[in-house]
């Protein structure tokens, strides 16, 4: 491969990292992804980054979740930054239909590209600022979760004092912060500031099946945090594996320190998803080496790569997570998940019925009523 090209020092230009993801094959299952296809993906970003496409990038994995983190100078939603990703999942799921790795191009939900990959199966997360003197930021991914997962460690990390001292001794971060908070069901994304509006916050985010986070802002406007959205049930309208989703946060200055962005995951917090996306489960805080989810498919798993930003350089990653102080956590979520197993098919391990309705209850519901269930193109069973 080519020399990295040393990237123009640029600090003042605004910088658009850009995190998009997908899971495009499994090996084994859906534990983890193949090296062959980390290696294909790292070939091809390689490629764009010497043609001068992006500043750099990094690709990772959790799971079997694909990790494009990329820098460049186009700004959000950029077309060419997402039809760059949309070709790396593509190829790849080629390389993976040969490998026969299970689910192959499960992601991809759109036959070809058209403008953004928002909506078409990828998950994508992205913010466009001037970098600092000193930039650090933490790309969360997670996988065998939902959206939602973020909810609570964004809240506690920008809103929660007993997570967050800085808000309550650093007077840079003492305002608060503003939080943007996407209905899932295709209402208005709606701003709320806190502390002032913490419990109406709380009122929807409570909710992580239906309200999540997008993105913070500081109270001068600057981006702080950005997440995956997308619900890939709610795009397919039916079960296709689930959304395991994205994050970046900006650390220190103004922001929470490092450390108050890692804290919130030494609890391991219920979220939605694990085996068949149908189960509430706690999320483990791991290595990018042990974000291999095995027991039932699980449980749910969290990696945190860090980044210095130099001029858009991806100075990095330090593999966050990977440390003796998450021991506890991922110990404690060992004892959770052994507790919340034994209810076997019942919930609220299972999740509730709503919830359910993506998965195989509607043609369960269909078969038991005579009902003949909605036969979708794709061969697969659909929502009645
Ligand atoms: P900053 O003011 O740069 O965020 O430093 C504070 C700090 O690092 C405390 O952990
Ligand atoms: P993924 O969403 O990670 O593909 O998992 C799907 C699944 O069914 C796990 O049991
Ligand atoms: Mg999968
Ligand atoms: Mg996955």
């Amino acid at each position: 491969m080519p020399a990295k090209k040393k990237p123009a020092p640029r600090k003042h230009d605004a910088i658009t990292v850009s995190v998009i993801k997908a899971d495009i094959g499994g090996y084994v299952g859906h534990s983890a992804s193949h090296p062959d296809i980390l290696a294909l993906a790292d070939e091809l970003l390689g490629r764009a980054r010497d043609e001068g496409l992006l500043v750099d990038y990094h690709v990772t994995n959790v799971g079997d979740d694909l990790d494009l983190i990329m820098t460049h100078r186009h700004g959000n939603n950029s077309r060419k930054i997402h039809r760059l990703a949309w070709d790396v999942f593509m190829e790849g799921t080629k390389l993976a239909r040969e490998l026969c790795l299970h689910g192959a191009g499960q992601d991809m939900l759109a036959d070809s590209f058209s403008g953004n990959v928002k909506g078409m199966g990828p998950g994508c997360a992205e913010m466009t600022f001037v970098e600092r003197k000193a930039e650090p930021i933490i790309v969360f991914a997670g996988d065998k979760c939902a959206p939602g997962a973020w909810n609570l460690p964004l809240y506690r990390m920008f809103a929660d004092p007993f997570n967050t001292i800085g808000l309550v001794i650093d007077p840079s971060m003492h305002d608060g912060f503003i939080f943007e908070v996407h209905d899932v069901h295709g209402g208005q994304d709606i701003k709320l500031a806190c502390p002032e509006q913490m419990y109406d916050l709380l009122v929807l985010i409570g909710s992580p099946e239906n309200y999540v986070i997008k993105n913070i802002y500081t109270r001068k406007g600057e981006v702080a945090a950005a997440s995956s959205t997308q619900k890939l049930a709610l795009i397919a309208g039916r079960y296709v594996g689930k959304d395991d989703p994205v994050m970046i946060v900006r650390c220190q200055s103004g922001l929470p320190a490092v450390g108050e962005a890692l804290e919130p995951f030494a609890f391991p917090h219920m979220v939605s998803g694990w085996m068949r996306g149908s189960h509430y489960g706690p999320m483990m805080p791991t290595s990018r080496a042990q974000a291999t989810p095995s027991r039932f498919d699980g449980p749910p798993r969290v990696i945190a790569c860090g980044f210095q930003l130099a001029c858009g350089r991806l100075v990095g990653p330090r593999d966050m997570f990977d440390d003796p102080s998450f021991d506890l956590a991922r110990q404690k979520c060992n004892e959770v998940a052994d507790y919340i197993r034994r209810h076997g098919p019942f919930e609220p391990h299972r999740l509730g019925l709503h919830d359910m309705e993506y998965t195989t209850l509607p043609q369960v519901l269909a078969k038991l009523k005579g009902l003949k269930p909605h036969k979708r193109s794709s061969g697969t069973w659909g929502r009645v």
